[in-house]
């Protein structure tokens, strides 16, 4: 849903970072306003797991330049825990086994951080596990997953699954869900994506990472972002995805020749490539 009017919950700008000094994110411009469900696409090693994963606060990556406002506060300033505790979610996409520790627990442990934040009073198990079974309807999975070690030997999509039921349980602001998709079986994948829209809310936004329109069928995005080479190259609405099912990444070579030659020799007509 956009509203021009809605307060802005993550404005990213001009947003560099690196890993091991080799540069990846260069230059990523992003506006999202509450209600909005945004779209990342783009081809692999294009930069969208890293942007996710800067975004959370991943230690392996450093920021070089640029700023991200989370409701107005400089997120970078945040650990990744405080990050989740004031609203940011990621979905991974390799969700980490977590041998060990019950995913009940993490669960509980999680969302009473995130309640702590939030002002509301700290659930103890019997609350909690209340709460939980209510959640697992959103994403329809079994109980007994909760009585197993974090994503340890579950398959990849019922890890997917787990990462939703963790999203309806913290009841983020902003959700990045990077190839929550990938992975899923038909039904899974309409369970899940169901689970999505029905989390979604005019107070809160969803960043989709995915490679497949299938997914946007499901969830309608307002917003259509094309990753490459570290930044966002071109935006639009719901139909640039299915443009991109039509046309492919092509074209990305030619505007990217085009952006290198516009910034070595800027006024000149962009030389034609290919
Ligand atoms: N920890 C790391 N060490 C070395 N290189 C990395 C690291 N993280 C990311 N990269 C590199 O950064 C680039 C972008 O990777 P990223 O995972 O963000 O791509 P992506 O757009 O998510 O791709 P995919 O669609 O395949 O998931 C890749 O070339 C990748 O090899
Ligand atoms: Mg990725």
């Amino acid at each position: 849903m956009i509203r021009p009017d809605a307060p802005v919950l993550l404005d990213i700008r001009d947003l560099q970072a690196a890993v091991e000094d080799q540069p990846i994110l260069k230059g990523v411009n992003l506006t999202i306003r509450a209600g909005e469900i945004h779209a990342v696409m783009g081809r692999n090693g294009s930069g969208k797991s890293t942007l996710s994963k800067v975004l959370a606060g991943h230690p392996a990556y450093t920021v070089t330049g640029g700023r991200v406002l989370y409701k107005g506060e400089n997120l970078l300033e945040f650990d990744p825990e405080q990050r989740a505790c004031i609203g940011l979610f990621l979905g991974f996409q390799y969700p980490v086994e977590i041998p060990g520790v019950s995913n009940l627990e993490f669960l509980r442990v999680a969302t009473n951080a995130r309640r702590a934040e939030q002002g509301f009073e700290e659930l103890d198990t019997f609350a909690f596990e209340d709460l939980v079974r209510e959640r697992l309807a959103v994403v329809q999975m079994d109980p007994a997953f909760l009585e197993r070690s974090v994503n340890e030997g579950f398959s990849g999509g019922e890890k997917k699954r787990n990462e939703i039921l963790q999203m309806a349980l913290l009841e983020p602001l902003v959700a990045i869900l990077d190839e929550t998709d990938s992975g899923l079986d038909i039904d899974a994948l309409r369970i899940v994506a169901g689970g999505v829209n029905q989390l979604a809310s005019p107070d809160n936004a969803t960043l989709l990472i995915t490679h497949y329109q299938r997914l946007l069928d499901l969830i309608t995005p307002d917003h259509v972002h094309v990753m490459a080479a570290g930044r966002i190259l071109r935006s639009g609405g719901k139909e640039l995805a299915l443009e991109l099912e039509r046309t492919g990444y092509d074209w990305v070579d030619q505007e990217l020749d085009r952006l290198a030659a516009g910034g070595q020799e800027a006024g000149r007509t962009p030389v034609e490539v290919g």
